[in-house]
């Protein structure tokens, strides 16, 4: 028994490990409903045309919406045997419908029919993300609103640097997620063409309207070469990569949470609902689920490369390598959407220790370069001999066991004569952080600023 839908020329079937390797109906069902879709556009299209016939048209169309729903209910046996979601419902048409079903697939074939399944499904998913990060944004902008002059240290190579605000590191992250909703936008706009009707690879002969399907497909128009059409898989490695991207920032954000949450660093507690405890030690609360958005960022860049690896050494136009694209976008999509959704859950019901955070923004001598740069203004010192005296005050500090600004008058005249009095008025983290008022600083008002930008900002993307 040979193949139904191209077995004119074998005389027997498959055998079993070649169909096991060959099908991918497991999968590809997921796109059933653009599959149908398709199938619709370009079946009316053909009647418009004139290439097949009115009533044709109409069992096409009737049959295709009686599977739909069967599918949808849960009434559609899938068939491995028939390998794949194009051949299924296919063979599902003749079935209902007869011999009309067969001229369904003139001037059509399944190479453009599962690149244009495949994009529909990929632009779907790029506008669900972006509905999602822009959630995930708002979350941040409304702790950045609270929170716009809450003291906290800022770090390089996670050691104190300089008093920053929460407000101020939550709209990092804003600027980071607004970097990656940009990047979906992009994409979706440079994907937005219809490969349908490129046939096979070479375009067809019979007279179709491929402005028409782009159209009724919601593409901005069709693609231009046949066989870029059916070869190109560059929105799936864009949406990788763009995916790849926002899971580090989820990622790097996930390990902050990690590390904040940690009794040594207190500086924020994850609500019930987005920890664990330990079956062992009664006291624990585990911050699992930014652990396994961390984790997660591994799948997801692994898909990444898996594909590029696919398509590398691929020469035009389609191979059946390419049937391995749909796992790792759909493992991909699926894994990001949960991972932004556990992130925004957590982001917004966290509670912020403000106490131990503003404690830790004053230790470690955070205030220095504060003391540098008085010493600047106000004596006109060279920064970098700012910076030589500012570190003996550090060492002595050090040496006392006190912090910056608790070093005695006297003490800071011996490291530098022209020491007064108003140094003191600059050494506190709250000052520190108010004068650090240039266009993107730490300062609360330039803070509030940047919450401004975004809120008009994300409400036009
Ligand atoms: N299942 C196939 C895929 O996912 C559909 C295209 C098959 N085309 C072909 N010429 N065998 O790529």
């Amino acid at each position: 028994n040979s193949n139904e839908m191209w077995g004119g020329r074998f005389a027997s079937g498959p055998a079993a490990i070649m169909e096991e390797i060959n099908a991918s109906i497991g999968f590809d069902q997921k796109l059933y409903a653009q599959d149908i879709q398709g199938s619709l556009a370009h079946a009316a299209m053909l009647a418009k045309t004139g290439i097949i016939a009115a009533e044709d048209h109409d069992k096409i169309a009737s049959g295709l919406n009686t599977i739909l729903s069967d599918i949808e209910n849960g009434k559609f046996t899938f068939s491995r045997k028939l390998e794949d979601i194009h051949m299924n419902v296919e063979s599902r048409l003749a079935e209902l419908i007869g011999a009309s079903a067969g001229r369904l697939h003139t001037a059509r074939s399944r190479n453009d029919q599962v690149a244009v399944d495949f994009r529909l499904w990929v632009k779907a998913e790029f506008e669900k993300t972006a509905v999602a990060l822009k959630q995930l944004i708002a979350a941040f902008l409304k702790r950045a609103e609270e929170h716009a002059a809450t003291l906290m240290p800022g770090f390089t190579h996670l050691q104190t640097a300089q008093p920053v605000t929460f407000g101020h590191h939550c709209m990092a992250y804003v600027e980071m997620f607004g970097r990656d909703l940009s990047r979906v936008k992009d994409a979706i706009e440079r994907m937005d063409e219809s490969p349908l009707g490129a046939a096979a690879l070479a375009g067809t002969g019979f007279p179709i309207d491929r402005h028409m399907t782009a159209k009724a497909l919601g593409f901005r128009e069709p693609t231009r070469n046949s066989l870029d059409s059916v070869s190109d898989r560059d929105y799936a490695l864009e949406f990788l990569s763009a995916a790849a991207i926002t899971a580090t920032h989820l990622s790097r954000l996930a390990e902050e949470i990690v590390i904040w949450s940690t009794p040594q660093f207190g500086f924020v507690r994850l609500s019930d609902s987005f920890s664990t405890g330990s079956s062992i030690m009664p006291q624990k609360k585990n911050p699992d689920a930014a652990e396994l958005v961390r984790a997660k960022t591994g799948r997801i860049t692994g898909s990444l490369v898996g594909l590029l690896t696919v398509m590398k050494g691929l020469p035009l136009t389609y191979s059946k390598d390419m049937q391995e694209d749909k796992e790792a976008v759909f493992d991909a999509a699926e894994t990001l959407e949960l991972a932004i959704a556990a992130m925004t859950g957590m982001v917004g019901d966290m509670t912020i220790n403000t106490a131990a955070m503003k404690k830790a923004a004053g230790s470690g001598y955070s205030t220095a370069t504060d003391l540098a740069d008085w010493l600047v203004r106000e004596l006109g010192l060279p920064f970098r001999e700012a910076h030589h005296v500012t570190g003996r005050a550090v060492a002595l500090a050090e040496q006392k066991k006190v912090d910056l600004g608790k070093l005695s008058l006297a003490d800071l005249q011996e490291i530098h004569p022209g020491i007064t009095d108003a140094v003191f008025g600059y050494l506190t983290v709250d000052k520190s952080v108010r004068s650090r008022k240039s266009f993107g600083g730490t300062a609360p008002e330039q803070v509030r600023r940047q919450i401004k930008f975004w809120q008009k900002r994300i409400g036009k993307l």
